[in-house]
């Protein structure tokens, strides 16, 4: 997931490829994914019951042209029979019909149940995404997600159905041939059977080739639609820094890579069809030798020879999909094995069970250090800091010292391994998760808007159901509602995909609003209001100050006018806390704070 975009344009066999001595067709982590997706169609059995018998009447079928046709050069050619001229073309249609109906019935069965599986496998990757830490996000990109979901999802779909189908209909087909051709003569059919190692061997070496070159397809369209989402998102930096030649660039080694992949199964797969046709000939030319010469014991009649020639030829397509067959499997197996892993990643654990209707707001941060990664710098170190409910502290320091990671470690974002962190008294781990986050709104440096009317954004989520009123007030106290009165659809205006059409300053009150609605106990306030000039500032601040009043806030602020009021101010450095007091006693120690607030009062003025 993490693979940049360069290491699928690395395109010789990798060592670890070669080495996969097993030669069987599918490895065993590959029977492994292949069992656990069929566990995923197995709901839906007795449709594929139906498929199965589908498939066997279709097949049944082949021999039984073959028949058909020993029967119309025997009976109705040679032996000029009325009653076989007359038969002749009403079986020829009757059989074209079952066969017709069989088919439909064992294509609609298949396609049916791998919808029901994309389906479901897009409905848990989905909430599988909802569930997912903020560490997983962090390491991953959002273009390769995408693209499982989109694009691997469907080879999954061909897998588990139409390989199957495949693998099914064209082996029945194929043996109930065979038994006929051994039915008609023996000897012919064991000269033909001869083969069948040949055609195992080129088998497997394709289906090897097919997973690996699969996975690196599947890895080259997440760099496909990684780029490209960037270049969409970031279009004006991209226009501004003059990036589109590097874009272009960028992007044509991508899709270069995908098509060079795409171009290696193309020709394994086309190179496979003539190789085994070709194995088939040479048997069929030694049959023709030993049925025109002396061995043509068992042939008794042109219409024997016919008929078989006819089964040995009409066996060339099932034999043909039948190569095929496992490359798309392979596929499958490779783009599930990709869903899997994201499956299989750990949700957020659950490390508690209290409910908590609404916390009083008491927080204690008891000697905590935080770093991202293990065995990596700490980012926090030994940070202990009380705050009581109703408290505002203010969290000042440069950028970078772990402002944002300081309070994104409340709501649990990322998980502490030493020290605790208590809300009422009582370690957040202990608490569920979902009862934590109840009582933290947060407004936070990067604001999100969804692409929906303002007042689904302010009303998002769990507070779904505020009344209008409620929206008002929260959007009224966000010093929102003034613009958006002046917006033509007011509430109901579409605010585009991340608020691209409202300004900085009003996403943020937007924001703002959103979390006052929410109305909780504690309030995490990073850089709100940094995009709005003084002046709204100032009146955002208002209606702040009085929203303050009864909950626990922790306000990040640069602009140090904003947190002078502030019950309490900690300055953070390098991770830790250096400075607290008051606006006043920080001003007095002439410390860390003083020098930060007389910078900014320089350069302010
Ligand atoms: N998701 C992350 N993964 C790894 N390191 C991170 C992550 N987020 C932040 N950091 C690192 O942690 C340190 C503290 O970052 P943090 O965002 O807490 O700083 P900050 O005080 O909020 O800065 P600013 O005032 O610029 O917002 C930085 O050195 C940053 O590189
Ligand atoms: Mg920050």
């Amino acid at each position: 997931m993490t693979g940049t975009s360069t290491q699928t344009t690395a395109n010789s066999e990798t060592p670890a490829a070669t080495n996969d001595a097993a030669t069987l067709v599918v490895s065993n982590k590959g029977v492994d994914t292949y069992g656990r997706l069929l566990r995923y169609a197995f709901p839906y059995w007795t449709a594929f019951l139906i498929a199965v018998v589908g498939m066997a009447i279709y097949a049944a079928t082949e021999p039984a042209f073959a028949a058909l046709i020993k029967y119309m050069t025997d009976d109705s050619f040679v032996a000029q029979d009325p009653e076989a001229i007359r038969q002749t073309p009403l079986l020829l249609l009757g059989l074209f019909l079952v066969r017709g109906l069989a088919g439909f019935m064992s294509t609609y069965c298949m396609k049916w149940i791998g919808r029901k599986v994309i389906k479901q496998m897009r409905s848990q990757l989905f909430s599988r995404l909802l569930t997912l830490p903020t560490s997983f996000y962090d390491s991953s990109t959002s273009g390769k997600l995408i693209s499982k979901l989109t694009y691997n999802v469907e080879q999954v779909a061909q897998a588990t159905t139409d390989s199957i189908t495949v693998l099914i209909r064209d082996t029945l087909t194929a043996l109930g041939l065979l038994a006929y051709m051994f039915y008609l003569s023996g000897m012919l059919a064991l000269t033909f059977a001869i083969c069948g190692p040949f055609i195992a061997i080129i088998i497997v070496i394709i289906s090897r080739r097919f997973r690996r070159i699969s996975t690196r397809i599947q890895n080259s369209m997440g760099d496909v639609t990684h780029i490209t989402q960037e270049v969409i998102d970031g279009h004006h930096i991209v226009k501004t820094f003059g990036g589109q030649e590097y874009e272009t660039r960028h992007f044509e080694e991508v899709n270069e890579s995908n098509r060079k992949q795409q171009m290696k199964l193309v020709v394994t797969s086309a190179a496979s069809v003539p190789l085994v046709q070709f194995v088939v000939a040479t048997a069929l030319a030694g049959i023709v030798y030993m049925a025109t010469s002396d061995y043509m014991g068992e042939i008794t009649t042109p219409g024997t020879f016919m008929s078989f020639v006819t089964a040995l030829l009409m066996l060339l397509p099932p034999l043909k999909r039948l190569t095929m067959v496992t490359g798309g499997i392979q596929q499958g197996i490779a783009a599930a094995d990709s869903i899997f892993a994201v499956l299989d990643a750990d949700p957020e654990p659950e490390t508690g069970n209290k409910t908590l209707a609404r916390a009083k707001g008491n927080l204690e941060f008891r000697d905590v250090s935080f770093a991202y990664h293990k065995d990596k710098t700490l980012v926090l170190s030994n940070i202990s800091l009380k705050i009581e409910a109703g408290q505002t502290v203010a969290l000042v320091g440069r950028s970078g010292s772990g402002k944002s990671t300081l309070v994104n470690l409340l709501p649990r974002f990322y998980e502490i391994e030493t020290g605790n962190i208590l809300l009422d008294g009582v370690d957040i781990r202990e608490y569920k998760r979902e009862a934590l986050r109840n009582q933290i709104a947060l407004v936070n440096q990067r604001v999100t808007l969804f692409n929906d009317t303002i007042e689904r954004n302010i009303a998002y989520g769990a507070m779904e159901k505020a009344t209008k009123e409620e929206i008002i007030r929260a959007a009224e106290a966000a010093h929102a509602m003034e613009f958006i009165e002046k917006l033509p659809d007011g509430l109901q205006t579409i605010t585009g995909e991340n608020g691209v059409l409202l300004s900085g300053g009003q996403r943020q009150r937007i924001a703002i609003a959103r979390a006052l609605l929410k109305n909780s106990p504690v309030l995490i306030l990073d850089e709100a209001t940094s995009a709005l000039d003084t002046e709204s500032e100032f009146h955002v601040q208002a209606g702040l100050d009085r929203l303050m009043r009864d909950r626990t806030t922790l306000v990040i602020a640069h602009r140090l006018s904003t947190v002078e009021k502030a019950d309490r101010i900690i300055v953070l450095d390098g991770g830790e806390i250096v400075e607290t007091g008051t606006h006043q006693e920080l001003i007095d120690n002439k410390g860390h704070y003083a020098a930060l607030y007389r910078m900014e009062f320089d350069t302010d003025t």
